[in-house]
């Protein structure tokens, strides 16, 4: 999950380096650097902490040169020190490389070539592939890249360069993405286009095992063998605009506000009204592919996970078809029961989760049919598995995931239409959802344009150091959701349960210092949610209750509510989680955190 770039052409390099750090730095930043080739030999400046610490560093220092690579770092090998930052030197300091993923077999190269009087300055396995390649290089840094990655095991995005070859930049990948730009007279490299969009749309996106030169004259790719590739180039359609942040004090609080236009956008094209189903081509499934599936395994790692629950919730009650939820990073792992008949639908904002792909990989492998619900157009997950919605939610930057959650939702919902009128699910039933899916971005915006509302709750509750999220139902996952986002970027520690549950442990937490948010609304099994509430009351406990309009008896009970409108039983958690993510938001800003960097996670998680 660190952050690439590198760059070939006429301009100086530093400056275009930093800038796409700057909108790669969500992907790590705990360390940064950059290497250029200067004419004379390699110039490598690197700093701990975030890009502006490096920023500052090269006011100093500025180094002059038109190809150079640039890292912002998430740490996996040592800690996150100016030694252990990229890029790596081999041993005769001529070549720079830097890298996103892990090397799993570094240890035991690095015995070998410490007998060789290799000397080592960092802890990272990074650096052992610099030395790797420097120990493969006779004069070609394309072929020393290539002999070097056919001995290494593991997850790579790489880029590399040499003193001794002034106009040469080589790339590579295996597990952790990896683009080529393709600009006017110049090239870049970059782990996401972000990086690089202000210079060039037309990309290519290398695959798993492909290289990439990158020469002042143009580029190829092959693959380790040197069988050379021909690769379309495709045009990245958002702008800069929708990845900046557009007048609000963070991405997560722009990206919360989106939430009326990206619903909109996911469920776009896809509604039929008048047959009560839903048009999902993109699945690449038939009538009878989908009348054959007898099993759903949906797959996914965090926030995503959160959302697989409640497709599991949807896809049971609508389309009566068994769901499973599993975990990936489990689910790879644990010789999953799969076959022709189950369909394996993976969920990941990014498309580049390690844990997710590597589940949708085994799944493959197993003989099931796979689909993918990603947000980010052209990533790996999108790019493997058998079909796929896209969520059309466009970038999300900030760390804590929001506008993706409630757009996988929907994708669900429309799997669910699908497949629920292939099986019991009525025409009528199929109209009914259509059209409380049609009115939720209005809702949606109903809530956000309250937004000062749940303002004031965080100001009420900032302080605690403890919370719990209770839901029953499908509003159980909201409860995960909710709870994993205040403790993603207010490291306040909180837990969801399903409300019932509560009585089995939590319960023994409750005080008058603990809030419990309860997700309440006037659903199916509200008459049970009041017993809850009525419980945590009696234990002194603070109540903050998510309610339906007119729902007096929550009101009086709970010390705090936030009211959120009516829709389907179902489609509730796609209201009840925007007043959450909100609170979690105020909450972070008041306790002076990094809302869209908090502390050691990353945006996208490309190792286990
Ligand atoms: C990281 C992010 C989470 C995200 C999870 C899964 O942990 O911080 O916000 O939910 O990865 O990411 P994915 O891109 O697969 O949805």
């Amino acid at each position: 999950m660190c952050g690439i770039v590198g760059y070939v052409g006429p301009r100086q390099a530093v400056g275009l380096l930093i800038e796409g750090l700057r909108r790669l730095e969500y992907r790590g930043y705990d360390s940064s650097g950059i290497a250029v080739l200067n004419g004379s030999g390699l110039a490598v400046v690197k700093q701990s902490g975030k890009l502006s610490a490096l920023e500052q560093r090269l006011t100093e220092y500025t180094p002059k040169g038109t190809v150079g690579i640039g890292h912002t770092r998430w740490a996996t090998h040592g800690p996150p020190t100016t030694g252990n930052a990229h890029p790596h030197v081999d041993q005769s300091g001529k070549i720079a490389l830097i890298h996103n993923g892990i090397i799993e077999n570094a240890g035991a190269i690095k015995k070998v070539l410490e007998q060789r009087g290799h000397t080592f300055k960092s802890d990272t396995d990074t650096e052992v592939l610099a030395h790797l390649v420097g120990v493969c290089y006779r004069g070609s840094l394309e072929e020393a890249v290539a002999e070097a990655l056919r001995e290494v095991d593991g997850a790579y995005g790489i880029a590399v360069i040499c003193s001794d070859e002034p106009d040469v930049l080589v790339a590579a990948r295996k597990g952790s993405p990896l683009l080529v730009g393709v600009g006017d007279g110049e090239w870049f490299v970059a782990s996401d286009a972000s990086a690089i969009l202000s210079h060039t749309r037309s990309v290519v996106y290398l695959d798993d095992g492909e290289m990439v030169v990158l020469t002042r004259k143009g580029y190829h790719v092959r693959d380790l063998a040197a069988t050379r590739i021909e690769k379309p180039v495709n045009q990245i359609e958002w702008d800069l605009a929708t990845i900046e942040r557009g007048g609000y004090a963070h991405f997560m609080l722009k990206e919360i506000f989106e939430q009326p236009d990206t619903v909109r956008n996911t469920m776009r094209g896809h509604l039929l009204e008048e047959e009560g189903t839903a048009r999902v081509s993109g699945l690449n499934l038939t009538d009878d592919d989908i009348k054959r599936i007898n099993r759903i395994v949906i797959t996914a790692c965090g926030t995503s996970w959160h959302s697989a629950l409640i497709g599991e919730y949807m896809l049971e009650e609508l389309a009566r078809i068994p769901v499973e939820v599993e975990y990936a990073s489990e689910f790879r792992y644990r010789n999953p029961v799969v076959d022709d008949r189950t369909l394996v639908i993976g969920i990941s904002q990014s498309g580049e989760t390690a844990d997710t792909l590597a589940a949708i990989r085994e799944a493959k492998r197993r003989g099931a049919r796979t689909i993918g619900l990603v947000n980010v157009v052209g990533s790996t997950i999108a790019r493997e598995v058998d079909g796929g919605i896209y969520l059309h939610a466009g970038p999300e930057v900030g760390v804590a995931s929001t506008k993706a959650f409630t757009s996988q939702v929907i994708a669900l919902a429309l799997i669910t239409l699908r497949f629920g009128r292939l099986r019991n699910l009525s025409i009528l039933q199929g109209r009914q959802i259509i059209q409380g899916l049609r009115a939720l971005p209005e809702q949606v915006q109903e809530i956000l344009d309250r937004a000062p509302e749940v303002e004031a709750l965080a100001e009420r509750f900032w302080r605690s150091n403890n919370a719990l999220y209770l839901g029953r139902g499908v509003n159980f996952p909201v409860a995960l959701e909710g709870a994993l986002k205040l403790k993603e970027i207010s490291y306040i520690h909180a837990e969801g349960y399903p409300a019932a549950e509560m009585k089995h442990g939590p319960i023994a937490l409750i005080d008058e210092n603990m809030p419990v948010v309860f997700i309440a609304p006037k659903d199916a099994v509200h008459g049970k949610i009041v017993s809850n509430v009525e419980e945590v009351r009696a234990r002194g406990g603070q109540v903050i209750a998510i309610k339906n309009d007119g729902d007096d008896q929550i009101k009086r009970l709970a010390s705090a509510t936030f009211t959120i409108p009516e829709t389907l039983d179902l489609l509730t958690p796609i209201l009840a989680i925007i007043p959450l993510q909100l609170f979690s938001y105020y909450v972070a800003v008041r306790r002076g955190c990094n809302v869209d960097q908090p502390r050691n996670l990353a945006k996208s998680v490309t190792v286990e």
